[in-house]
Formats: structure tokens, C-alpha cells, sequence
């Protein structure tokens, strides 16, 4: 039986509430899942070491026979695809693909404000880049976009803090920061992939009149999208259904989180990306 699943990469478990979208929207494809949990979180990282980690995790996955990768992480989209995409991917795999998530979120988000302004929350590496002034300016010329970091809700929700005392602190501080430059916001875009974890409790502090957008369902449906516009890579994407999950870290405390981002339990393998160095290792397509 063939495989050569989709690959979806995240620093954690953020991705995992891509994949849960993916899977709802595309099942019948394979999917290898790679939480880079071990060197989590990437947010506050410098630009270099993001690149050189989703490098080493693109290229362990490529190396899985993936034919097609998603970085399912704004701080990667955000600060090693255009590289990998420009510079790596031409020597590894001329063939095959790697996609981000702030491109297909920038696309529609302005369909969602009546206002003409949003707020973007995200990790101080996606805040910092300004990818997504830029690129939603490239589709929404016309709309005005706060961004807000919040440096410490990834590792919280890193280690299963969803709920209580501390995570209302610092979930009522970063909104209290954006509200107070961002007066006539009417969405609110969860631009980092573990936020979505936290909807309920940022709901319950934000004013009725302002929407969460969270990605998982707007990269799904870009992604069938994609295939559906690239016969030639999605011929070669394996479809039997299947679901394979490795971490870097733990999978005791892989399966033990993951079961609330995924909502399905879920049986994880270690694996050791950092194996495959930095030296650009060239693949069969
Ligand atoms: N989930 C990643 C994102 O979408 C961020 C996680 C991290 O800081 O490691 O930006």
C-alpha cells in the first residue's frame, strides 16, 4: 500500500486543530502529523533558529515521503516558508511542496469585518514579521489591522492550562492591551494555532460584538482548493485514510494534550528531527 502522506508541521500541538479542520474537510487522505514539542514554543525565537528548526522538521517529514508539507504554525509561515520555499525546497525536492498559513488567512479575512478593522493575535515572531500587514494589505487594502502578541498563551496552553486564574490574567491583560489601541474592531483573528484552545475563555472577556476567526477552517478549505487546482501533486498524496502523529518530545505527554487539540486520543511516536541536520539533504521526488 502506498504512502505518501500530507505532512502538517507545527512547533507543538497547535497544528493539531488544523489537522482536526483538514481532516473534517478532506478525510480520505493520509496525514503525518510532527509536533516539534521538544524545542516548543518558536514565538519568541530569532529568526535564524526558526528557520533552521521548520527546516530540519520539513525535511524529516519530506524525508517520510511527504509530498506536500503545511506549516500549520504562523511564527514558521511567518519566518522560515518563504526560504524554504525560495532557497531549500528547489535543492531537497524540486517536487514537492511546502505551504504556510497566513497566506490563505489574509486572503479572506477582510470578508469578515463590517468595520473595515481587525484584530491579529499572535506570537511576538508572527507580531514582529508583519506578514500579515503586509499580506493582508495585498488583499484588503482598505482594511486597518491591530496586532497584538501574547507571548505567554503558548506555553500555557503548551501545558494544558486552559482554564483558571492564571490563564484568565493573561488572557484579560493582552485584550485589555489590543482594545485600548483598537477601538471599532468587530473580528478577532486567532493568527497563532494553539490559540483557538483558548476560544472559550477569550470569548468570555471580549465584547459580544466582536467575532473569533480562528484558521483551521480557512486553511482546510484553501487546502482542497489547492489540490483541486494541482491535479499533479495531489495525485501523488496517498489516500487510505490514514493518520500517523510523532513528536520530538514526549509521546506520554504528546497523547495525554493532544486527545483535547485533536479530540480524538491519539497514539504518538518520538522521533529525532535534529538528526537530520542542517545540510540541505537532496530527495527523490
Ligand atoms: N502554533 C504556533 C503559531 O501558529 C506558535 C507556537 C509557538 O510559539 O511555538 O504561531
Amino acid at each position: 500500500m502506498k504512502y505518501s502522506p500530507i505532512g502538517i508541521f507545527d512547533s507543538g500541538y497547535g497544528g493539531l486543530t488544523v489537522l482536526r479542520e483538514i481532516v473534517k474537510t478532506l478525510p480520505g487522505y493520509d496525514y503525518l502529523y510532527l509536533g516539534d514539542n521538544a524545542r516548543s514554543p518558536y514565538g519568541p525565537r530569532d529568526f535564524d533558529t526558526i528557520y533552521h528548526y521548520t527546516l530540519e522538521c520539513v525535511q524529516y517529514l519530506l524525508g517520510q515521503g511527504c509530498p506536500l508539507v503545511i506549516l500549520a504554525c504562523n511564527t514558521a509561515s511567518a519566518k522560515a516558508l518563504r526560504n524554504i520555499q525560495q532557497l531549500a525546497l528547489p535543492q531537497i525536492a524540486p517536487g514537492r511542496r511546502v505551504l504556510g498559513v497566513i497566506r490563505p488567512t489574509a486572503e479572506v479575512i477582510g470578508q469578515f469585518s463590517q468595520t473595515n478593522k481587525v484584530g491579529v493575535l499572535g506570537t511576538v515572531g508572527t507580531v514582529r514579521s508583519e506578514s500579515y500587514l503586509l499580506e493582508i494589505g495585498k488583499f484588503f487594502p482598505e482594511l486597518e489591522v491591530f496586532q497584538q502578541a501574547c507571548p505567554m498563551w503558548v506555553p500555557l496552553v503548551e501545558n494544558g492550562e486552559l482554564e483558571g486564574e492564571g490563564v484568565a490574567f493573561f488572557v484579560k491583560k493582552y485584550l485589555h492591551e489590543l482594545l485600548e489601541r483598537a477601538a471599532g474592531i468587530d473580528t478577532l483573528l486567532l493568527a497563532c494555532t494553539h490559540y483557538p484552545l483558548l476560544q472559550p475563555i477569550i470569548q468570555r472577556y471580549l465584547p459580544e460584538h466582536i467575532n473569533i476567526i480562528a484558521q483551521g477552517g480557512i486553511v482546510a478549505e484553501s487546502l482542497k482548493d489547492y489540490l483541486h487546482r494541482h491535479p499533479e501533486i495531489d495525485i501523488k498524496c496517498s489516500k487510505n485514510g490514514q493518520r500517523t502523529f510523532h513528536t520530538t518530545g514526549s509521546p506520554e505527554d504528546f497523547d495525554g494534550h493532544a486527545a483535547v487539540f485533536y479530540g480524538q486520543k491519539i497514539a504518538s511516536v518520538h522521533v529525532n528531527c535534529a538528526k537530520t541536520g542542517t545540510i540541505l539533504q537532496h530527495l527523490e521526488d
